[in-house]
């Protein structure tokens, strides 16, 4: 099975007007599509400036989106509004979120499911807190939100992100082995069967230097940029290092 491979951009809360030369800039440094899928995912304020700057061949997603597609939601962004801005994907269950804003997997379910019912394709994040991993409970606090977080029959509509959590934004990074060896227990625990067609991205700290460790393996079917995909050079770099 070959899944195409996904290198997918998080700009979090970076990003003014002034930094929307990046689309010019990545453009002209890819020059011609490049084999694998592009996602740029800017704050929601520079999604349609965004979408309109960048190539076809440049998806933009959103960085979360509610559980609702319309309502009385003070502050939330449907995933409707997302789509008519020109996302074609977006991001649910970033641990920023889980943490930072107490999302739990249930909510995140309720939010890919929202997504999925706005035509968006969601990039759900899972992954394990330091803790976790030093007591040995990783795979099985990464299997158990992503069985709890990803909407039944999903496969194929969803795309996961194992990004442990002490790995974003620190400089440390998982080993390529211990992820792809993650990325083989949640193909192997997908409910529906369909593991091997899900495509799965690490992210948590992949910059140039490292991004060919992670895209020449097998399981690794691409990466989530967090700080490396602000500067247009180094994130086509990564691009690059996707083959
Ligand atoms: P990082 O962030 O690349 O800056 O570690 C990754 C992410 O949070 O998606």
């Amino acid at each position: 099975m070959t899944r195409r491979k996904l290198i997918a951009g998080n700009w979090k809360m970076h990003g003014r007007r002034a930094d929307l030369a990046w689309a010019a800039n990545l453009t002209g440094l890819l020059g011609a599509a490049p084999r694998s899928d592009i996602l740029v995912c800017p704050p929601a304020t520079l999604l349609p400036l965004m979408s309109e700057r960048l190539p076809d061949f440049v998806a933009t997603g959103g960085q979360d989106c509610a559980a609702e597609l319309e309502g009385a939601h003070t502050g939330d962004i449907s995933p409707l509004m997302l789509a008519d801005m020109g996302a074609r994907y977006v991001i649910t269950g970033h641990s920023e979120r889980r943490h930072g804003h107490g999302e739990s997997d249930a909510v995140v379910r309720a939010k890919t499911m929202a997504a999925l019912n706005a035509g968006l394709t969601p990039v759900v994040c899972v992954g394990e807190t330091l803790d976790q991993r030093r007591s040995g409970e990783a795979e099985t606090v990464v299997l158990r939100q992503m069985l709890a977080s990803v909407p039944e029959a999903a496969a194929g509509r969803v795309i996961i992100a194992y990004e442990p959590v002490w790995a974003i934004g620190t400089g440390m990074h998982a080993s390529p082995e211990d992820a792809e060896a993650m990325h083989r227990a949640i193909r192997n625990a997908w409910r529906d069967g369909d593991g091997e067609q899900v495509r799965i991205l690490y992210g948590g700290s992949v910059k140039p230097s490292n991004a060919a460790d992670f895209l020449s393996r097998q399981e690794i079917d691409g990466a989530l940029v967090g700080g490396a995909s602000l500067d247009a050079e180094s994130f086509a770099s990564i691009i690059r290092a996707a083959g």
